[in-house]
């Protein structure tokens, strides 16, 4: 049965897509069964991968408005071995049509039940909000993985995160689930300046053996990759930008098979 994982914080830019997207493909290296669900209006997986979302026929706004069932909206990433739940613009305007639904915190989790038994790894790329559609994936998984850029106010808003997991916590007693932190990834360090120590420092302090051991630089090769719609894994893989993330799949798989 596979693990869910939703990669989020609310605060934006720091790293949740390209996190997202190369831990993915880092881990089907590993020889896992990926599915990666883009859960955002602005469907930056989905581009990343470099689907073309213009000729896309379903999204995963279809599963909030009950359109069609998962299995139809499932597509291959051509670049790696990796499934994608693909996202669209249309996602931004599901709010309204779910206020009057009795159950619209389960309906990601009720359709991700379908196709866990399919993979090893449900990475759900989140928005920058704790909106309706992020209850939905942190209802859906069983862990999350929080990306903390190391910059300046690098830990604001993650009390706000971290009261929203323990109401999702309560939430999840009816199926049977407890959602877990499966770590803080600091990205984006960048070695010339002291404050990205800093940063490390504090969170450290903070989160204690919750933060993963690999650290993403800020590596300008993970920047371009997008544009060319491949993973920095594929783009460019022995950069430091891909290596970093191919360690964390190591790390994560490792921490996954002790337990
Ligand atoms: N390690 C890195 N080195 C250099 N640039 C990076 C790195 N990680 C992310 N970026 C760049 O930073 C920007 C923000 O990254 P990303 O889109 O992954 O953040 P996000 O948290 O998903 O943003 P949003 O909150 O808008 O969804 C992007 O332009 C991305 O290419
Ligand atoms: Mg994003």
């Amino acid at each position: 049965m596979g693990k869910i994982l939703a990669v989020t914080n609310q605060k934006g830019g720091v790293g949740k897509t390209t996190t997202s997207v190369n831990l993915a493909s880092s881990l089907s290296y590993l020889g896992k069964k990926v599915l990666l669900v883009d859960v955002d209006h602005q469907a930056n997986a989905t581009t990343y991968m470099g689907i073309n979302r213009a000729n896309l026929i379903h999204t995963v706004a279809d599963i909030f408005n009950e359109n069609t069932s998962i299995e139809n909206i499932i597509l291959k990433v051509e670049s790696v071995d990796v499934d994608i739940l693909p996202a669209r613009y249309e996602l931004g305007h599901i709010e309204d049509n779910l206020i009057a639904h009795d159950n619209k915190d389960f309906i990601l989790s009720n359709a991700l039940e379908r196709v866990r038994d399919d993979y090893d790894f449900i990475i759900i790329d989140c928005p920058p909000s704790l909106g309706i559609v992020t209850i939905n994936a942190l209802t859906a998984s069983d862990s999350v993985l929080i990306p903390v850029q190391c910059e300046f106010l690098a830990l604001d808003g993650l009390t706000q995160l971290l009261n929203t997991i323990r109401m999702i916590q309560n939430k999840q007693k009816y199926n049977q689930r407890t959602l877990t932190i499966e770590g803080v990834l600091l990205t984006m360090l960048d070695t010339r300046s002291n404050i990205g120590y800093e940063v490390i420092n504090e969170v450290r302090t903070y989160f204690k053996e919750k933060v993963f051991k690999t650290i993403i630089p800020r590596n300008v090769k993970v920047s371009v990759a997008p544009s060319h719609g491949l993973p920095v894994t594929e783009y460019s893989p022995r950069s430091k930008g891909s290596l970093s993330y191919q360690n964390l799949a190591k790390e994560m798989v490792e921490i996954n098979e002790r337990v």
